[in-house]
Order: C-alpha cells, then structure tokens, then sequence
C-alpha cells in the first residue's frame, strides 16, 4: 500500500513541476484533489480497509493529499514570479495602466480637436516670439469691461450676455480679459497670446454655445500697424488651413480697439456657397480684431503717447469647426466618443 500511495506522489509532483501554466496547473489540481479526483477516491476507498489499519490508511491519504496540495501551491507561486519578471522585462509593460487596458480591446484615446488646433497657434505664435498666457475664467467686472473701455452704464454691455455670480464676479465673456492683466504683469513692449474658455448666456444652436474657445493676441510696442496685424493674422490662418484662404475685412465697432474690424474668413465647411455654418452668407467672422484703444493702455499701465498696441480675438470654436468642417458647434462639447474617435491620429 505504501508503495502504491508513494508511486501516485512520484507521478503527481512530476507532473505539477511540469505543469507550464496555470491552465495546466488547475487540471492536475481536479485530476487529483478534485471530487472524483484520485487522492479522494483513496478516501473513499477507506470501507475496503479492515477497521484497525483504518487510522494509519487515513493519516497516509491525509499527508498524500497535503503533500500534493504543497506541490501545486509551490508550482502556481513559482509560475506567477515568472510572468512578473516576464512582465519587468518588457519593455512596453506599464504597471499604471488601467487593468482594462489588457482586455481584448484597450480604448486609445485622441486629442480633442481644440486641443490639436490650440497647441497649433501657440507653436505659430511662440515661433514668432510670443509669450502663451494663462488667465482666469472667473473674472472681476473691471477685466472683463471697465478696464477694457466698457464703463457701467455703456450699451457694449449688452453686446455680450454675461453670467454673473453671487459675489459680483461674472464668467469672462471673451479672452479679452487678459489685456489688460498682461500688460499690468509685463509692462512694454508685449508680445503675448492667451488661449481659453470663454462663457455667454444665449440660446444653443448650431453655431451658438454657452461656452466656447477664444484665442486672444495682443502686441504692444513703440509703433504697430494695421498691416503687421493682418499679416500675422494671415501667417496664421494659412498655416492652420495648410493653405491660402480668402479673407475678408470689415469695419467693426469693439470698445477697446480703435479703429476695430471684423475679419471673416470664406466658409471652408460650404465653400463659400451658404450652410447653416456662415448663415447662408458664405462667410465665417472669425477675428475680430483692431489697435488697442489709449484708454486700454491706460488701464494697463502704459502711456498711450509712447506705446501702441494691436489685439485679436479669435474664434477658437469656430476655427475648429472650420478646419474640420463641423457643422454644428454642440459637438466640441457634447462628449460623443463617436465623434471625438474622429480625431485620433496615426
Ligand atoms: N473680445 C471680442 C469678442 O469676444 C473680440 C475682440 C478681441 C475684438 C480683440 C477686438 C480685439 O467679441
């Protein structure tokens, strides 16, 4: 008998050191310990045994099914060292991945579209030598109008519905903001962009969000032009579009900028021919833009007799929107993996 419990141990710790995966492993482990298993058929084999040599036939099943159960613990905690040092090895295993990521198919992420477009104008404009600022969304009520030429009572007001907060401070209503703060924080000349959200209070349709992106740029220095402005607004436009597009400038009436303009670019999304994007016109205001008004400069520290400034302010939302022929604003911010599965790259 002991040379037949000794025969089954031999064969069984064998083939567990054999075992090469915890597939294998699991089969072993129901071959011997499991419920028709051969260690308990050995159990059950007790009745055949004569009364007085049944405590000894029990204690040898027992340390037989002990020592197997050992063999298959040691084999499974040899087996999963080895595919942690397989796994150290690998140069492409990131243990800070989320573990669906090893599931059959991992979800690759993209850049949203503001994202690709913003960093594309910042490299544009840092190239040029512009500083990339950041300011605050909440704003006081002087960023966002008195200091930009808007006083209490003025009409401009109204030109932009605002959402005002408990304590007196608003949302800012365009990236304007940061004129003023910039030229207060460095003084001139001034040479800086200031990319961000901005916030209005109207009804949502196809090209009206409550909240958007705006790209503001702003230059100071002893004497600026017109001409410098329209030619860093092309060197832009037609370095996001990879080619030239048709622009088209207005007079445009702005508090803070003097003289102001709108400039309008052609609809890249109908080709000039009308959709709900350009109204039907054919073309897209896209930056509004002018020479920075004295009383502006004043505001930010700088004598209007000695410094002169142009500023942009240019419709990120709708710069996406026409680079990628987005027919409907409520996408950007909608959230739709479909949509934003779009814009994965490679
Ligand atoms: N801040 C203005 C707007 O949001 C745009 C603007 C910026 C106009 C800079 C002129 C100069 O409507």
């Amino acid at each position: 008998m002991q040379e037949r419990f000794d025969a089954m141990l031999g064969t069984a710790t064998a083939a567990i050191a054999a075992a090469e995966d915890e597939r294998a492993l699991r089969d072993l482990e129901v071959k011997y310990l499991g419920k028709k298993g051969e260690v308990t058929a050995l159990m059950a084999g007790m009745r055949d045994v004569a009364p007085a040599d049944r405590p000894a036939f029990g204690q040898k099943v027992n340390a037989l099914r002990d020592e197997v159960t050992a063999a298959i613990q040691a084999r499974r905690g040899a087996l999963e060292e080895a595919e942690l040092a397989r796994l150290c090895e690998d140069p492409t295993f990131d243990a800070t991945l989320p573990v669906a990521a090893f599931g059959g198919s991992p979800r690759v992420g993209a850049l949203h579209p503001l994202t690709v477009v913003s960093r594309h104008i910042e490299d544009v404009f840092r190239a040029m030598g512009f500083l990339i600022l950041d300011y605050p969304e909440v704003e006081t009520e002087f960023f966002n109008f008195t200091g930009l030429n808007i006083p209490p009572e003025h009409p401009a007001r109204d030109m932009q519905d605002t959402f005002w907060l408990n304590d007196g401070n608003l949302l800012r209503t365009h990236t304007s903001t940061g004129q003023v703060r910039a030229m207060r924080e460095y003084g001139a000349p001034l040479r800086a962009i200031f990319p961000g959200r901005v916030f209005r209070y109207e009804s949502v349709d196809a090209s009206h969000e409550h909240t958007f992106h705006q790209c503001e740029g702003l230059m100071v220095d002893k004497s600026v032009s017109v001409a410098q402005l329209i030619h860093s607004m092309k060197t832009l436009l037609s370095s996001i579009f990879e080619r030239d597009v048709t622009i088209r400038l207005r007079p445009g009436y702005f508090p803070f900028v003097e003289p102001g303009f709108e400039l309008d670019i052609q609809c890249q999304v109908c080709g000039g021919r009308g959709c709900s994007v350009c109204k039907h016109s054919g073309w897209v205001e896209l930056l509004p833009c002018g020479l920075v008004h004295p009383n502006v400069l004043r505001h930010g520290g700088l004598d209007p007799n000695e410094w002169e400034g142009w500023a942009f302010g240019l419709g990120l939302s709708r710069l996406v929107m026409m680079k990628y022929q987005i027919e409907d604003i409520r996408h950007l911010l909608g959230g739709d993996l479909r949509f934003l599965a779009q814009f994965r790259q490679g």
